[in-house]
Protein backbone atom coordinates (compact mmCIF):
# COMPACT_ATOMS: atom_id res chain seq x y z
CA UNK A 1 0.00 0.00 0.00
CA UNK A 2 1.39 3.57 -1.06
CA UNK A 3 2.04 5.95 2.27
CA UNK A 4 -0.36 7.35 3.16
CA UNK A 5 -0.04 11.27 3.37
CA UNK A 6 -3.10 12.94 3.59
CA UNK A 7 -7.03 12.44 3.90
CA UNK A 8 -7.90 11.75 0.78
CA UNK A 9 -5.34 8.84 0.67
CA UNK A 10 -7.71 7.51 3.77
CA UNK A 11 -10.33 8.04 1.41
CA UNK A 12 -9.16 6.13 -1.30
CA UNK A 13 -8.66 3.22 1.08
CA UNK A 14 -11.68 3.43 3.06
CA UNK A 15 -13.75 3.26 -0.48
CA UNK A 16 -11.95 -0.25 -1.44
CA UNK A 17 -12.45 -1.67 1.53
CA UNK A 18 -16.24 -0.38 2.46
CA UNK A 19 -19.19 -1.97 1.18
CA UNK A 20 -20.99 0.04 -1.14
CA UNK A 21 -23.86 0.86 0.57
CA UNK A 22 -21.72 2.73 3.92
CA UNK A 23 -19.27 4.56 1.73
CA UNK A 24 -22.07 5.97 -0.65
CA UNK A 25 -24.07 6.74 2.85
CA UNK A 26 -21.21 8.96 3.87
CA UNK A 27 -20.50 10.17 0.87
CA UNK A 28 -23.11 11.95 -0.31
CA UNK A 29 -25.30 15.33 0.73
CA UNK A 30 -28.86 15.33 0.27
CA UNK A 31 -30.85 16.37 -3.26
CA UNK A 32 -28.35 17.69 -6.16
CA UNK A 33 -25.71 17.75 -3.70
CA UNK A 34 -24.64 21.45 -4.20
CA UNK A 35 -24.24 22.19 -0.71
CA UNK A 36 -22.21 19.20 0.09
CA UNK A 37 -20.17 20.38 -2.89
CA UNK A 38 -20.37 23.86 -2.08
CA UNK A 39 -18.76 22.84 1.98
CA UNK A 40 -15.58 21.91 0.86
CA UNK A 41 -15.27 23.89 -2.51
CA UNK A 42 -15.37 27.35 -0.45
CA UNK A 43 -12.71 25.96 1.89
CA UNK A 44 -10.40 26.36 -1.29
CA UNK A 45 -11.51 29.75 -2.68
CA UNK A 46 -10.32 30.96 0.82
CA UNK A 47 -6.13 31.75 0.50
CA UNK A 48 -3.95 31.89 3.02
CA UNK A 49 -1.34 35.11 3.87
CA UNK A 50 2.50 34.00 4.21
CA UNK A 51 4.52 35.35 6.88
CA UNK A 52 7.99 35.36 6.71
CA UNK A 53 11.05 35.93 9.52
CA UNK A 54 8.55 35.15 12.22
CA UNK A 55 9.95 33.14 15.57
CA UNK A 56 7.84 30.33 14.67
CA UNK A 57 9.21 27.74 17.35
CA UNK A 58 7.00 27.53 20.68
CA UNK A 59 4.00 26.70 18.45
CA UNK A 60 0.72 25.43 19.97
CA UNK A 61 -2.58 24.00 18.77
CA UNK A 62 -4.05 23.57 21.90
CA UNK A 63 -7.21 25.20 22.24
CA UNK A 64 -10.24 25.04 24.69
CA UNK A 65 -13.98 23.59 23.34
CA UNK A 66 -16.82 24.56 25.99
CA UNK A 67 -13.91 24.97 28.49
CA UNK A 68 -12.42 21.41 27.80
CA UNK A 69 -8.73 21.45 26.98
CA UNK A 70 -8.11 19.67 23.71
CA UNK A 71 -5.18 19.03 21.46
CA UNK A 72 -6.42 21.05 19.34
CA UNK A 73 -10.07 22.38 18.30
CA UNK A 74 -11.25 19.62 16.21
CA UNK A 75 -14.00 17.35 17.62
CA UNK A 76 -15.29 14.37 16.21
CA UNK A 77 -18.76 14.74 14.58
CA UNK A 78 -21.42 12.71 15.06
CA UNK A 79 -21.80 10.69 12.72
CA UNK A 80 -24.67 7.88 12.32
CA UNK A 81 -24.08 4.66 11.84
CA UNK A 82 -20.75 4.44 12.50
CA UNK A 83 -20.28 1.22 13.35
CA UNK A 84 -21.15 -0.20 10.29
CA UNK A 85 -18.31 1.50 8.58
CA UNK A 86 -15.83 -0.73 10.43
CA UNK A 87 -17.32 -3.33 13.00
CA UNK A 88 -17.59 -1.76 16.85
CA UNK A 89 -16.55 1.83 15.11
CA UNK A 90 -18.09 4.37 17.25
CA UNK A 91 -16.05 2.53 20.25
CA UNK A 92 -12.81 2.68 17.58
CA UNK A 93 -13.52 6.25 16.94
CA UNK A 94 -13.71 7.24 20.60
CA UNK A 95 -10.72 5.52 21.57
CA UNK A 96 -8.85 7.11 19.24
CA UNK A 97 -10.64 10.71 20.01
CA UNK A 98 -9.48 9.79 23.60
CA UNK A 99 -5.97 9.28 23.11
CA UNK A 100 -5.42 11.88 21.10
CA UNK A 101 -7.05 14.31 23.44
CA UNK A 102 -10.15 16.25 21.27
CA UNK A 103 -13.86 15.18 22.13
CA UNK A 104 -15.43 12.38 20.40
CA UNK A 105 -19.79 12.98 19.88
CA UNK A 106 -21.73 9.75 19.80
CA UNK A 107 -24.72 10.18 17.59
CA UNK A 108 -28.13 9.15 18.77
CA UNK A 109 -27.93 6.57 15.67
CA UNK A 110 -25.14 4.94 16.69
CA UNK A 111 -24.23 1.33 16.29
CA UNK A 112 -22.50 1.11 19.75
CA UNK A 113 -24.49 2.10 22.22
CA UNK A 114 -23.97 4.93 24.74
CA UNK A 115 -22.91 2.13 27.50
CA UNK A 116 -21.22 0.31 25.05
CA UNK A 117 -18.39 3.03 24.34
CA UNK A 118 -18.27 4.36 28.18
CA UNK A 119 -17.74 0.89 29.27
CA UNK A 120 -14.58 0.89 26.21
CA UNK A 121 -13.43 4.25 26.92
CA UNK A 122 -12.02 6.19 30.21
CA UNK A 123 -12.71 9.94 29.85
CA UNK A 124 -16.15 11.34 29.26
CA UNK A 125 -17.45 11.59 25.79
CA UNK A 126 -20.21 13.90 24.14
CA UNK A 127 -23.74 12.36 23.44
CA UNK A 128 -26.22 14.09 20.29
CA UNK A 129 -29.27 13.75 20.84
CA UNK A 130 -32.14 13.91 17.75
CA UNK A 131 -35.28 14.31 19.82
CA UNK A 132 -38.07 11.48 18.91
CA UNK A 133 -42.13 12.20 19.80
CA UNK A 134 -42.07 9.80 22.77
CA UNK A 135 -40.75 11.63 25.48
CA UNK A 136 -40.12 9.41 27.36
CA UNK A 137 -37.54 7.54 25.12
CA UNK A 138 -35.66 11.11 25.62
CA UNK A 139 -36.11 11.42 29.26
CA UNK A 140 -34.40 8.36 28.88
CA UNK A 141 -31.72 8.87 26.80
CA UNK A 142 -30.83 11.59 28.55
CA UNK A 143 -30.66 9.99 31.83
CA UNK A 144 -28.62 6.94 30.33
CA UNK A 145 -25.74 9.59 29.13
CA UNK A 146 -25.96 11.12 32.22
CA UNK A 147 -25.26 7.93 34.10
CA UNK A 148 -22.30 7.31 31.65
CA UNK A 149 -21.02 10.22 31.63
CA UNK A 150 -21.64 12.06 29.03
CA UNK A 151 -19.93 15.74 29.54
CA UNK A 152 -21.99 17.93 27.21
CA UNK A 153 -25.24 17.48 25.00
CA UNK A 154 -25.09 18.02 21.43
CA UNK A 155 -28.60 18.90 20.24
CA UNK A 156 -28.97 18.43 16.73
CA UNK A 157 -31.96 20.85 15.05
CA UNK A 158 -31.74 20.66 11.30
CA UNK A 159 -32.68 16.96 11.31
CA UNK A 160 -36.90 16.52 12.45
CA UNK A 161 -37.52 15.42 8.78
CA UNK A 162 -34.57 13.92 6.46
CA UNK A 163 -32.95 15.66 3.26
CA UNK A 164 -33.38 12.76 0.31
CA UNK A 165 -30.47 11.30 -0.66
CA UNK A 166 -30.81 9.37 -3.55
CA UNK A 167 -28.17 6.56 -3.32
CA UNK A 168 -29.49 5.60 -0.30
CA UNK A 169 -32.65 5.13 -1.57
CA UNK A 170 -31.22 3.21 -4.18
CA UNK A 171 -28.69 1.21 -2.35
CA UNK A 172 -32.21 0.41 0.44
CA UNK A 173 -29.35 1.68 3.65
CA UNK A 174 -30.20 -0.78 6.16
CA UNK A 175 -28.20 -1.53 9.15
CA UNK A 176 -27.48 -4.80 8.89
CA UNK A 177 -27.45 -4.82 5.20
CA UNK A 178 -30.78 -6.86 4.24
CA UNK A 179 -28.06 -9.60 2.23
CA UNK A 180 -29.80 -8.90 -1.45
CA UNK A 181 -27.49 -10.57 -4.63
CA UNK A 182 -26.03 -6.77 -5.13
CA UNK A 183 -24.57 -6.68 -1.73
CA UNK A 184 -23.50 -10.21 -1.47
CA UNK A 185 -21.38 -9.71 -4.51
CA UNK A 186 -20.10 -6.56 -3.23
CA UNK A 187 -19.24 -8.28 0.14
CA UNK A 188 -17.58 -10.92 -1.65
CA UNK A 189 -14.37 -7.98 -2.25
CA UNK A 190 -14.95 -6.35 1.29
CA UNK A 191 -13.68 -9.38 2.89
CA UNK A 192 -12.16 -7.79 5.68
CA UNK A 193 -15.32 -5.78 6.99
CA UNK A 194 -17.17 -9.01 6.72
CA UNK A 195 -14.83 -10.86 8.95
CA UNK A 196 -14.82 -8.27 11.46
CA UNK A 197 -18.47 -8.20 10.99
CA UNK A 198 -19.28 -11.39 12.28
CA UNK A 199 -17.06 -10.83 14.87
CA UNK A 200 -19.05 -8.07 16.56
CA UNK A 201 -22.82 -8.81 17.90
CA UNK A 202 -23.00 -4.34 17.39
CA UNK A 203 -24.95 -4.59 14.12
CA UNK A 204 -28.10 -2.37 14.69
CA UNK A 205 -28.93 0.72 16.08
CA UNK A 206 -27.34 0.08 19.94
CA UNK A 207 -29.20 3.28 21.30
CA UNK A 208 -32.57 2.49 20.43
CA UNK A 209 -33.65 -1.26 19.08
CA UNK A 210 -34.99 -2.47 22.42
CA UNK A 211 -35.16 1.21 24.46
CA UNK A 212 -38.02 2.95 22.52
CA UNK A 213 -41.29 1.54 23.01
CA UNK A 214 -43.75 0.72 19.66
CA UNK A 215 -40.97 -0.15 18.12
CA UNK A 216 -39.31 -2.99 16.04
CA UNK A 217 -36.34 -3.93 15.04
CA UNK A 218 -36.63 -1.19 12.06
CA UNK A 219 -33.09 -0.87 10.09
CA UNK A 220 -33.47 2.05 8.39
CA UNK A 221 -32.85 5.72 8.94
CA UNK A 222 -35.06 6.56 6.49
CA UNK A 223 -38.42 4.88 8.52
CA UNK A 224 -37.01 5.42 12.04
CA UNK A 225 -36.80 9.56 11.14
CA UNK A 226 -40.60 9.28 9.08
CA UNK A 227 -42.02 7.69 12.72
CA UNK A 228 -40.18 8.78 15.23
CA UNK A 229 -38.15 12.15 15.21
CA UNK A 230 -40.68 15.25 16.21
CA UNK A 231 -41.55 17.14 13.72
CA UNK A 232 -42.76 19.41 16.31
CA UNK A 233 -39.54 20.34 17.63
CA UNK A 234 -39.75 24.09 18.55
CA UNK A 235 -37.28 26.75 21.21
CA UNK A 236 -39.95 25.34 24.18
CA UNK A 237 -39.66 22.08 23.13
CA UNK A 238 -35.62 22.71 23.19
CA UNK A 239 -36.27 24.71 26.50
CA UNK A 240 -37.48 21.30 28.12
CA UNK A 241 -34.69 19.37 27.30
CA UNK A 242 -32.02 22.07 28.53
CA UNK A 243 -33.42 21.75 31.92
CA UNK A 244 -34.06 18.16 31.70
CA UNK A 245 -30.06 17.82 30.73
CA UNK A 246 -28.99 20.72 32.92
CA UNK A 247 -25.40 20.00 32.27
CA UNK A 248 -23.28 21.48 29.20
CA UNK A 249 -25.54 22.01 25.69
CA UNK A 250 -24.01 23.01 22.18
CA UNK A 251 -27.06 23.66 19.79
CA UNK A 252 -26.21 22.10 16.09
CA UNK A 253 -27.04 22.93 12.87
CA UNK A 254 -27.47 26.90 13.35
CA UNK A 255 -27.12 28.97 9.67
CA UNK A 256 -29.00 32.20 10.24
CA UNK A 257 -27.74 35.30 12.42
CA UNK A 258 -31.65 35.15 14.18
CA UNK A 259 -31.59 31.75 15.30
CA UNK A 260 -27.74 32.60 16.19
CA UNK A 261 -29.54 34.85 18.84
CA UNK A 262 -32.04 33.10 19.97
CA UNK A 263 -29.70 30.44 20.87
CA UNK A 264 -27.06 32.41 22.34
CA UNK A 265 -29.93 34.04 24.46
CA UNK A 266 -30.95 30.54 25.48
CA UNK A 267 -27.72 30.26 27.52
CA UNK A 268 -26.23 27.30 25.55
CA UNK A 269 -22.79 26.73 25.73
CA UNK A 270 -21.99 26.70 22.20
CA UNK A 271 -23.41 26.81 18.81
CA UNK A 272 -22.42 24.81 16.05
CA UNK A 273 -22.77 26.47 12.24
CA UNK A 274 -23.64 23.64 10.37
CA UNK A 275 -25.47 22.26 7.36
CA UNK A 276 -25.23 18.82 8.21
CA UNK A 277 -22.69 18.20 6.09
CA UNK A 278 -24.94 19.04 3.17
CA UNK A 279 -27.07 16.30 3.84
CA UNK A 280 -30.16 18.55 4.68
CA UNK A 281 -31.34 21.46 2.99
CA UNK A 282 -30.05 21.09 -0.27
CA UNK A 283 -28.91 24.82 -1.25
CA UNK A 284 -28.28 26.16 1.85
CA UNK A 285 -24.71 27.88 1.76
CA UNK A 286 -21.72 26.34 2.85
CA UNK A 287 -20.80 26.51 6.83
CA UNK A 288 -18.18 28.72 6.03
CA UNK A 289 -19.50 31.40 3.76
CA UNK A 290 -21.95 31.90 6.56
CA UNK A 291 -19.74 31.59 9.33
CA UNK A 292 -18.93 35.42 9.32
CA UNK A 293 -22.21 36.44 9.33
CA UNK A 294 -23.28 34.57 12.83
CA UNK A 295 -19.50 35.39 14.19
CA UNK A 296 -20.88 39.33 13.61
CA UNK A 297 -24.10 38.58 15.54
CA UNK A 298 -23.42 36.49 18.24
CA UNK A 299 -19.65 35.96 18.70
CA UNK A 300 -19.29 38.16 21.69
CA UNK A 301 -21.88 36.35 23.85
CA UNK A 302 -21.59 32.13 22.45
CA UNK A 303 -18.64 29.74 21.72
CA UNK A 304 -18.96 29.42 17.59
CA UNK A 305 -18.20 25.88 16.44
CA UNK A 306 -18.18 24.86 12.82
CA UNK A 307 -18.52 21.60 10.58
CA UNK A 308 -19.14 21.00 7.13
CA UNK A 309 -16.45 20.42 3.93
CA UNK A 310 -13.26 19.97 6.42
CA UNK A 311 -10.77 17.86 5.10
CA UNK A 312 -7.16 19.27 6.04
CA UNK A 313 -5.74 21.10 8.59
CA UNK A 314 -5.54 24.26 6.51
CA UNK A 315 -9.24 23.99 6.41
CA UNK A 316 -9.25 23.87 9.92
CA UNK A 317 -6.71 27.41 10.08
CA UNK A 318 -9.12 28.99 8.11
CA UNK A 319 -12.51 28.76 10.31
CA UNK A 320 -10.47 29.45 13.27
CA UNK A 321 -9.13 32.84 11.55
CA UNK A 322 -12.78 33.19 10.72
CA UNK A 323 -13.72 33.57 13.77
CA UNK A 324 -14.83 30.09 14.91
CA UNK A 325 -13.80 28.99 18.55
CA UNK A 326 -13.67 25.19 17.12
CA UNK A 327 -14.36 22.87 14.24
CA UNK A 328 -15.62 19.45 13.74
CA UNK A 329 -14.42 16.45 10.88
CA UNK A 330 -17.38 13.87 10.22
CA UNK A 331 -16.19 12.49 6.98
CA UNK A 332 -12.78 12.80 7.26
CA UNK A 333 -12.72 10.33 10.48
CA UNK A 334 -14.96 8.29 8.80
CA UNK A 335 -12.32 7.86 5.92
CA UNK A 336 -9.97 6.82 8.16
CA UNK A 337 -11.89 4.73 10.22
CA UNK A 338 -13.05 2.75 7.16
CA UNK A 339 -9.63 2.21 5.70
CA UNK A 340 -7.38 1.16 9.03
CA UNK A 341 -9.83 1.02 11.99
CA UNK A 342 -8.88 2.94 14.93
CA UNK A 343 -5.09 3.70 13.82
CA UNK A 344 -6.96 4.94 10.72
CA UNK A 345 -8.62 7.36 13.21
CA UNK A 346 -5.85 8.47 15.14
CA UNK A 347 -4.13 8.65 11.26
CA UNK A 348 -6.51 11.41 10.13
CA UNK A 349 -6.42 13.10 13.27
CA UNK A 350 -2.43 13.58 13.15
CA UNK A 351 -2.59 14.61 9.46
CA UNK A 352 -5.08 17.37 10.38
CA UNK A 353 -2.96 18.32 13.11
CA UNK A 354 0.12 18.22 10.67
CA UNK A 355 -1.12 20.44 8.40
CA UNK A 356 -2.32 22.93 11.37
CA UNK A 357 0.93 23.28 12.78
CA UNK A 358 2.80 24.17 9.50
CA UNK A 359 0.25 26.25 7.91
CA UNK A 360 0.12 28.33 11.12
CA UNK A 361 4.03 28.36 11.29
CA UNK A 362 4.02 29.50 7.52
CA UNK A 363 1.15 32.27 8.53
CA UNK A 364 3.57 33.55 11.09
CA UNK A 365 1.31 32.63 14.20
CA UNK A 366 2.73 30.64 16.93
CA UNK A 367 -1.01 29.61 18.56
CA UNK A 368 -4.55 28.77 16.86
CA UNK A 369 -6.06 30.89 19.36
CA UNK A 370 -4.32 34.69 17.81
CA UNK A 371 -5.63 33.57 14.37
CA UNK A 372 -7.66 36.30 12.48
CA UNK A 373 -8.56 38.13 9.36
CA UNK A 374 -5.43 39.29 9.21
CA UNK A 375 -4.52 35.42 8.07
CA UNK A 376 -6.58 35.64 5.10
CA UNK A 377 -7.34 36.35 1.69
CA UNK A 378 -10.76 36.43 0.37
CA UNK A 379 -12.02 36.92 -3.01
CA UNK A 380 -13.73 40.24 -2.99
CA UNK A 381 -17.68 40.02 -2.76
CA UNK A 382 -17.09 36.53 -1.13
CA UNK A 383 -19.55 36.86 1.56
CA UNK A 384 -21.07 39.44 -0.05
CA UNK A 385 -22.14 37.50 -2.87
CA UNK A 386 -25.57 35.88 -1.44
CA UNK A 387 -27.73 37.82 0.68
C1 LIG B 1 -27.94 11.38 9.92
O1 LIG B 1 -27.50 11.93 10.83
C2 LIG B 1 -27.52 11.56 8.57
O2 LIG B 1 -27.14 12.66 8.19
O3 LIG B 1 -27.59 10.59 7.83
Amino acid sequence: MAAITCIDDLKQLYRRRTPRMFFDYAESGSYSEQTFRDNTEDFQKIRLRQKVAVDMSNRSTASTMIGQQVAMPVGLAPVGLTGMQRADGEIKAARAAEKFGVPFCLSTMSICSIEDVAAHTTKPFWFQLYVMKDEDFVDAILERARKAGCSALVLTLDLQILGQRHKDLKNGLSAPPRLTLPVMLDLATKWRWGLEMLQTKRRGFGNIVGHAKNVGDTSSLMSWTAEQFDERLDWTKIARIRDKWGGKLILKGILDAEDARIAADFGADAIVVSNHGGRQLDGALSSIRILPEIVEAVGKDIEIHLDGGIRSGQDVLKALALGAQATYIGRAFVYGLGAMGEAGVTRALEIIRKELDISLALCGERDVRALGRKNLLIPEGFFAEYR
